[in-house]
């Protein structure tokens, strides 16, 4: 496992929600932090079918383009009705001519699950790869999940993509009605951000 030693670190994401809430998780450790586009860099594309594979393009094609360490996140919602769906392709779901649109995609998800009647508890989970990636090709890995169910209608304004619909387990808010600090605690993305730090930080 290698460990992180700089003081500058590339955020591989054009997403202004993961932006946000990974340098909040990054805030404490005195890190440089800049991302894909201060450094006026593309969005590779994503062709892989795992989260792992898409996580590692993005991180290696940041970490190649700046000469820096880059971290990428690629996540996801996979409800168990659906058989996994949309997975990997959470963000396409989403993707219009006039760009993303969340309501759209979170109203596709109920609406499969209302064709299918599937019974409640609409149980799904978060899923959250972490790559951090070093300019010499080296990378690690980190994987972090939320479980919980889909619910409908959407609640809440904070967060981002499909928080409105997902209320993990053990809470009764959904991710969007929720303190951000409280999703920032427990959250996929918190989850593998906290082994990223147990091996590479420390
Ligand atoms: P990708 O990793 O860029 O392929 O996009 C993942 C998509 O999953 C995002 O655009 C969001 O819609 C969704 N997603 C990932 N993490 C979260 C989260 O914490 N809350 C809500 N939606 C999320």
């Amino acid at each position: 496992m290698r460990k992180f030693t700089g003081d500058q670190l590339v955020l591989a994401s054009h997403n202004k929600g993961k932006l946000r809430e990974i340098s909040a998780l990054l805030a404490p450790f005195g890190i440089t932090v800049s991302s894909a586009a201060d450094h006026g860099l593309e969005e590779p594309e994503e062709t892989e079918d795992s989260f792992a594979g898409n996580a590692r393009i993005k991180a290696h094609f940041a970490a190649k383009a700046t000469g820096l360490p880059a971290l990428s996140d690629d996540s996801g919602i996979s409800v168990d009705a659906l058989d996994g769906a949309p997975g990997v392709y959470t963000a396409d779901w989403a993707e219009t001519p006039n760009g993303r649109d969340f309501n759209m995609a979170m109203e596709k998800t109920w609406t499969l699950l209302e064709e299918k009647n599937a019974p409640p508890p609409r149980t799904a989970a978060f899923n959250c790869t972490l790559c951090l990636a070093w300019p010499d090709g080296h990378d690690e890995l980190f994987v972090g999940k939320v479980e919980g169910q889909v619910v409908w209608p959407m609640r809440g304004a904070h967060g981002f993509g499909y928080d409105p619909i997902f209320v993990p387990n053990g809470f009764d808010e959904t991710f969007g009605e929720m303190d951000p600090a409280q999703k920032h605690a427990m959250s996929h993305r918190a989850v593998a951000f906290a082994k990223l730090v147990a091996d590479c930080f420390d």
